[in-house]
Parts: structure tokens; sequence; C-alpha cells
């Protein structure tokens, strides 16, 4: 999804599973006014489809990820995540430590400043690069827990359909997946309280 979207409230990439179908059907027709008056306005401040190409850094208004959503969106061709995650979620984190190929991100990418117990710049707010560290795929976000069809003490994370790869919230790698590694992490920074910049670094702010 692109920053345009996040900052019009239209926001078909975040996973919005708890939310009624009746509620999404009746504020539709509004919806789709509205993004019509403000396309113009929002096209102009759009990076142009060259910069998008060249790997331009992507803002990403955090305002429109409830606490426990995920936002998907898109940067230098690859699926990046944003979970907004629950202070249940970030505690999470220590309990599966022991069942992890990878608990302290040794071996895994990501940039030196989230390299942490939350692998976050900050432990609400995870951002990670979604394709599997397998063959690729895109996991399926399973924050539930308990859930029995995809482990016995199953804590949330992100589950990989095509060979049964588990993570973590944060992207960790679960003993016994094909997968080697941890998801990988791109760099990024917070612009401001609620909003990240994904593909620049936290110096270059
Ligand atoms: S691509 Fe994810 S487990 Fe194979």
């Amino acid at each position: 999804m692109s920053t345009e979207s996040a900052i019009s409230g239209v926001n078909p990439n975040v996973d919005t599973s708890r939310r009624r179908f009746l509620t999404l059907a009746a504020s539709g027709m509004g919806v789709i006014g509205g993004a019509a008056v403000v396309w113009p306005i929002l096209a102009s401040l759009r990076p142009s489809a060259k910069a998008q190409a060249a790997g331009a850094p992507i803002a990403i208004d955090l305002a429109v990820i409830e606490p426990g959503q995920k936002f998907t969106t898109t940067w230098r061709g690859k699926a990046i995540w944003v979970v907004r995650r629950t202070p249940e979620m970030v505690a999470s984190l220590t309990k599966v430590t022991g069942e992890l190929v990878d608990p302290d991100s040794a071996s895994s990418k990501q940039p030196e400043y989230t390299q942490n117990a939350a692998r976050a710049i900050k432990p609400d707010i995870s951002v990670l690069i979604a394709n599997c560290t397998h063959l690729g795929c895109i996991p399926t976000y399973r924050p539930d827990h308990p859930a029995p069809d995809v482990a016995a003490n199953w804590e949330g994370g992100f589950y990989c359909p095509c060979h049964g790869s588990k993570f973590d919230l944060a992207g960790r790698v679960y003993k016994g997946s094909p997968a080697p590694v941890n998801l990988s992490i791109p760099p990024y920074r917070f612009a401001s309280d609620s909003q990240i910049v994904v593909g620049e670094d936290p110096s270059a702010a």
C-alpha cells in the first residue's frame, strides 16, 4: 500500500479481521467519495514512479494501525509489514526464546539498532520484510493464541503455509522450520511519534 493511502485513511492492507463486515459496507460509499476529493492532492505528494522504482523511502502513518493489527505495504519490490504490538504481544516475546533458532538474531539480517529483544526501535512497533527466509513465500499473520492448528504452545506470530515455517511476533523463526533464519528487517526511522519512514536509518533524520 502506498503512502498516500495511509494518509487518506483508506487502508485495504491493514489486517482488519476483527472488524465487522457490515461496518465496512456501511462506510464504503463515504470512503469512495472522500477518496475522489483528496486524490488530486495526494497524487501531487506521491513520489514519482521512477523514484519508487529506485527504492525511494516510504512514509507510513502509524495512526491507521490499531493495536494488534498488521499493515502491509511494499518497498523496493518487497512486502513490508508493520505490526502495532499490544503489551501482551510484546510480553509474549520472552516466553518463546527457548524454542527459537536465533533468539538474539545473531545470524539474521536487521539494522543494528533493531538487534534487541523486541527487534525494534520501539517495542510496540514491529517492522519486517514479509518474505519467508526459506523460499520467499508470504507467511500468514496469526496473532491468535492458543492456535493448536499452528503449534501446541503458540503465542502468536506468523505461519508460512508453503512448507510450515513458524515465526514469533518479532519474526524470529521457530526450531524445526525449514526457514534457516529470522525474517529480515528493513532500515527505518521514526519521523514523528505517528510516522515512520522505511528505507532510511535514524541517522538520516
Ligand atoms: S517458503 Fe516459507 S516455509 Fe518455505
